[in-house]
């Protein structure tokens, strides 16, 4: 039967709309409605597509979820090569450079493209009259991976070119993770026991890997493009600067840090002001690119062997540096965990003193074969902790040592066990007093009590005011000003957060209770089909693994927590202290909208009071926080912001917010749950 042809339009009509919002949002970073009416015209269009799948196309905005998993990687032949980069690592390789491509240009001076070298995978799309229809890694440059599936879940990669397209087009440019996006995906990986990834590159290049495309839809990837491969059925501009411009009009995200120079010694400039300004940019860049502007000298000057000469990469002095592995510290995490750390003779890596970079476990000090007295390669990347990447073997004087696991723990003398599915040893006596610490400082930070931070937490537990979680709500003002260095602004302020997290949603407590296994996601999922802690702990193994995405090895952490008295005593008074043990009826039935959520203020509102606006957050789900943290998601910048946390959203890369868009956001999260405003 024929599809009404009402449904057909607005089937059209929605994914216009979606691609739009799309573009202006992950392109060009500039969002025009809130993130709700987008998921309600997605939901739409889902919903017509489930019962139409005759309507689905391959462009359709509801395709980016990640397919089905794939059994193996395909092979894609690339239609012109990917090439790689020669570098220079100081002013004098880049001025050979320049001369030396003058010479070949009969003396001739020309105009350079300064770019920024963003450290992440390198990609090329295949577009056929303007649709994306295949994707694939660099491989050796000649032959690459077939990803299509996992990069059409990156947002930014548009699914059909915007404009007048060519009939066939290979654009390349670099997949990457933001560093905020890279450091959740870690603690999340930690909270779940599983390995962390070294650096953002390797987690972007592992998510475009992955045989699941909906594990990499979960995975925020990003792209920024910088140029073209074979192009069959359009002339190209005919200068690197307007063909960055042609791609941002084809809807292609660009580097908006890109430069025209006249001369080398602006390149130098370009390359300075960069080294110093690039931590804020919140993700990873390993140099400059100086390019030929003009594409026709491009055939000129020619490739040698997989190096253009026409383009340079001036790479960022070395993060890496040379020093010894005094010793292996162990570090105990809330989950008993033994967590192994390196003790290194201090040594300056990129300008910052390194002593001590994790070493993730066991497993890892014995494939990277590390002994205590080896000489090491210390890494920095980032704001990510130093890690250490590999011994010299070949300064090796006989009397390095293996490193070995102790027995037991450390900390408190108990039974260190390792289980033989993971590659964790952990500590089993739950009254470790390391234990302890690890999961105070948890439980502060998940339920937001800000200004109880670890040094605040040790102090606690030293002073025997807690030794539990469910202590702190017995905590006093009078008790925090006993302590050594406490005011009484920070005394209150501490005492007010501890009472205010009372109130944080379900979830959030049980992704604080520190479960192993369970992070924020998991905790969410948990809370909606058991939305109270009463039937939370009543649930078997065999009633959790119901839940699609609960498998047995979480079943069984959870259970096994609930069943344990000391756990059950421990949630029990929590409950006495008046915390949040039910998900509200809207969460339990779909999450409230604003559940996960931190907003943080700024500025005068005309429409609204603060408090008002704070109430309305937290009515939703939402949380407010009184200063711009890593965790913050949206700051709503009113009249006469402070500049301090414009500068920290802008560092951390929150989204911030008018207060128009605010209110519109808010009126229709009230809408949704049917709040009254
Ligand atoms: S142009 C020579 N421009 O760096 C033609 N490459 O060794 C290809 N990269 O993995 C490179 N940012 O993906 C170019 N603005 C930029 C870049 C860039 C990052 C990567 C590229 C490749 C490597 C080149």
């Amino acid at each position: 039967m024929a599809v009404d042809p009402r449904v057909v339009k607005r089937v059209a009509e929605l994914r216009k709309d979606l691609a739009y919002h799309n573009h202006q949002y992950y392109v060009l970073d500039a969002p025009v409605i809130s993130d709700e009416a987008y998921d309600s015209m997605l939901r739409e269009l889902r919903a017509l597509e489930a019962r139409h799948p005759e309507l689905v196309t391959p462009d359709s905005p509801t395709q980016r979820t990640g397919s089905s998993p794939a059994a193996a990687f395909a092979e894609v032949v690339h239609g012109a090569p990917m090439l790689s980069l020669a570098n220079a690592f100081n002013h004098d390789e880049l001025r050979a450079w320049y001369e030396r491509t003058r010479k070949l240009l009969q003396g001739r001076d020309f105009a350079m493209t300064c770019e920024l070298k963003i450290d992440g995978l390198a990609v090329s799309l295949l577009y056929r009259d303007g649709l994306y229809v295949q994707g694939a890694t660099r491989g050796d440059g000649l032959r690459g991976e077939e990803v299509t599936n996992n990069l059409r879940t990156v947002r930014s990669i548009p699914l059909r070119m915007l404009g007048k397209p060519p009939s066939l087009i290979e654009v390349r440019g670099e997949v990457y993770l933001s560093l905020k996006a890279f450091q959740q995906i870690n603690e999340q990986r930690a909270a779940e026991g599983h390995p962390l990834f070294a650096n953002p590159r390797n987690c972007a290049a592992g998510s475009v890997r992955l045989l699941d495309p909906s594990v990499t839809a979960s995975r925020p990837l990003d792209i920024f493009v910088y140029g073209v491969g074979s192009v069959e059925g359009a002339a190209l501009p005919s200068t690197q600067w307007e063909l960055l411009a042609w791609l941002r009009e084809r809807g292609f995200r660009t580097n908006p840090h890109t430069r025209l120079c006249n001369a080398i010694t602006d390149a130098k400039d370009y390359y300075h002001k960069w080294l110093e300004a690039r931590e804020p940019l919140g993700y990873e860049t390993d140099g400059a690119v100086i390019k030929a502007n003009d594409l026709s000298l491009w055939d000129d000057l020619g490739v040698v062997g997989r190096e253009p000469r026409w383009a340079i990469a001036y790479k960022w002095p070395a993060r890496q540096a040379v020093t010894r592995l005094l010793d292996i510290g162990i570090n105990i995490g809330r989950t008993g965990s033994l967590n192994p750390y390196a003790i290194l003779e201090p040594v300056s890596v990129g300008g910052v003193t390194v002593k001590q970079a994790t070493l993730h476990n066991e497993d890892d000090i014995r494939r990277k074969d590390l002994r205590i007295g080896d000489w090491v390669v210390v890494e920095r990347a980032g704001e990510v902790i130093p890690q250490v990447v590999a011994p010299l073997t070949e300064r090796r004087t006989g009397s390095e040592r293996a490193f070995t696991m102790p027995a037991l723990c450390p900390v408190c003398g108990g039974t260190v066990v390792r289980d033989p599915d993971e590659a964790m040893s952990r500590c089993i006596n739950v009254s470790c007093r390391a234990r302890i610490f690890q999961a105070l400082k948890h439980f502060a930070s998940v339920m937001d009590i800000e200004g109880l931070g670890a040094q605040w937490c040790a102090q606690l537990l030293e002073a025997r005011l807690v030794a539990d979680v469910a202590d702190l709500y017995g905590v006093t003002k009078e008790q925090l000003l006993g302590m050594e260095r406490m005011g009484d602004v920070l005394a209150t302020k501490i005492v007010n957060n501890i009472a205010a997290s009372k109130d944080r949603s379900m979830p959030r407590l049980l992704f604080a209770l520190g479960i192993f296994h369970v992070g924020a996601e998991i905790a969410e999922l948990l809370a909606s089909h058991f939305p109270t802690m009463v039937k939370l702990t009543s649930a078997s193994e065999e009633d959790l693994m119901q839940v699609p995405g609960i498998g047995p090895e979480i079943a069984r952490s959870v259970a096994s927590f609930f069943r344990d008295e000391a756990n059950r005593k421990l949630v029990e008074r929590l409950r006495q202290a008046s915390v949040r043990m039910e998900a509200d009826e809207a969460a339990a039935q779909g999450g409230l909208p604003f559940i996960g959520k931190d907003f943080c203020f700024t500025g005068a509102m005309a429409s609204l009071l603060r408090s008002q606006a704070e109430e309305a957050v937290k009515a939703l789900g939402g949380t407010t926080l009184s200063s711009v943290t890593r965790k913050t998601q949206f700051l709503v910048v009113g009249a006469e912001p402070g500049e301090n946390k414009v500068a920290q959203a802008r560092k951390f890369g929150t989204r911030q917010l008018t207060e128009d868009e605010f209110v519109t956001m808010l009126r229709e999260a009230q809408r949704a749950v049917g709040q009254p405003r």
